[in-house]
């Protein structure tokens, strides 16, 4: 049985609001709900969050955050407000005022926008609103709880891992980067230059590594994939960049994923990869399609992280 009498937590904007105990935690709630839903027992969860209304505002577009994120809360008894995407953030009104209407409705919002800065206003105007990262430029925090629980899977034990990302270091690595350092988890990050993980990031890493973990830059994925358990990339292009699209393809070449790249990591190394995929850019089809793949187990477990995290931020006394 996972203990879910933890602290409460107001929001979860970045893994940083989240400290190692929440993390292993949110972790073992995920897998223990992943177990029971195998096994058809969805009952034990369907009333958790009964009463609790969630708003849910994208700025972006959404396949698996959207659809993980309204079955965790319909699974969960949850009641869903799914907020037009004309709401958005600051443009018809001031972030704050939106926030402060939506904290005497509704008990959380989910919102995927821009600016992790601007999310951070809205979580700071609403002091009664729980407020979820739904993915921002900066930071991608639920996409981490389902990567380290499918690696948890994979691998067991997490300590001592060795995880290499190769691409461009933005809000996945980002997040990918303070949850292993967090879970005793090693990254190398391999970037062309001008894409490098924020220092800031690195720095962040390492005040909150546990366990010896370190963060590693490289230029060269060759160097960095040496000893890998994993390897994980993500789309050269974000969402926001698509008319840089042509440049990142030429300085981005080098770090793409395949059957070469994979071989140079520990024998029977995972590829893993957030989605949407790009097959012919940051990965080839081979590797993408190849056993060593969990992208698909990621996506799934997109759905039992979040139902975790919902529980632990709305519900945190509610136990299995
Ligand atoms: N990985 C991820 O966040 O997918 P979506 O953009 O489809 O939500």
């Amino acid at each position: 049985m996972a203990d879910t009498t933890l602290t409460r937590r107001k929001d979860f904007l970045s893994v940083l609001d989240f400290d190692a105990a929440d993390l292993e935690r949110c972790l073992e709630l995920a897998a223990q709900l992943k177990s029971d839903r195998s096994l058809g027992r969805h009952a034990p969860t369907a009333d958790i969050l009964d009463g609790h209304h969630i708003a849910m505002l994208f700025d972006k577009p959404s396949l698996r955050t959207r659809t993980t994120f309204e079955i965790a809360i319909r699974e969960l008894g949850g009641h869903l407000v799914a907020l037009q995407a004309d709401v958005a953030l600051g443009r018809r009104e001031p972030v704050g005022d939106v926030a402060r209407n939506l904290e005497r409705w509704v008990d959380a919002v989910i919102i995927r926008t821009f600016s992790q800065d601007v999310l951070q206003e809205f979580a700071a105007a609403a002091r009664r609103l729980h407020v979820v990262n739904a993915l921002t430029d900066q930071e991608h925090p639920c996409q981490a709880i389902a990567d380290f629980l499918t690696l948890q899977e994979r691998l067991g034990q997490l300590r001592g891992r060795t995880i290499a990302y190769v691409g461009d270091g933005n809000n996945v690595a980002t997040s990918l980067a303070h949850a292993a350092a967090m879970l005793g988890v090693h990254v190398h990050v391999a970037s062309p230059e001008p894409y490098q993980l924020p220092h800031a990031v690195v720095q962040q890493a390492t005040s909150v590594a546990r366990h010896g973990a370190r963060l590693r830059l490289f230029s060269d994925a060759a160097d960095a994939v040496a000893g890998a358990d994993a390897i994980y990339t993500d789309t050269w292009t974000s969402m926001g960049q698509e008319q840089e699209a042509e440049l990142r393809r030429g300085i981005f070449g080098p770090y793409q994923v395949n059957e070469e790249l994979m071989s140079l990591a520990k024998p029977g190394a995972l590829f893993m990869h957030c989605l949407p995929a790009h097959r012919g850019e940051e990965v080839t089809a081979d590797v993408f399609e190849s056993d060593a793949s969990v992208v698909f187990d990621q996506a799934e477990n997109r759905l039992h992280g979040q139902k975790a995290l919902l529980m632990m931020l709305l519900a945190p006394a509610a136990g299995l």
